[in-house]
């Protein structure tokens, strides 16, 4: 499954101090966490999240989210994926 093909977010539990890398590209393999795919063909970075405290990340899968990489609730009103059917 790529990254924007789900019609809901990725939730994702982080221990305190813990980092992920969160894809920013959508061409990942391994969504919703970077696995370098954006080298050589994307400009986009995957941005790192530190947890300050445990807790639950919710990361788009939608593509629609007006606060990526994160969830806004977007998918609530999504009747696809349109993010994806436009870009890949
Ligand atoms: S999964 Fe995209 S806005 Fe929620």
């Amino acid at each position: 499954m790529k990254m924007y093909e789900k019609n809901d977010p990725y939730k994702v539990f982080v221990k305190t101090g813990e980092s992920v890398r969160v894809c920013t590209c959508g061409l990942s393999k391994d969504p919703p966490f970077c696995d370098d795919a954006h080298e050589g063909k994307s400009e986009k970075i995957p941005l790192v999240n530190t947890a300050e405290a445990d807790t639950n990340l919710f990361v788009c899968g939608c593509g629609n989210s007006k606060d990526m990489p994160w969830c806004d609730g977007a998918h609530k009103s999504c009747p696809e994926n349109e993010y994806f059917k436009e870009r890949y």
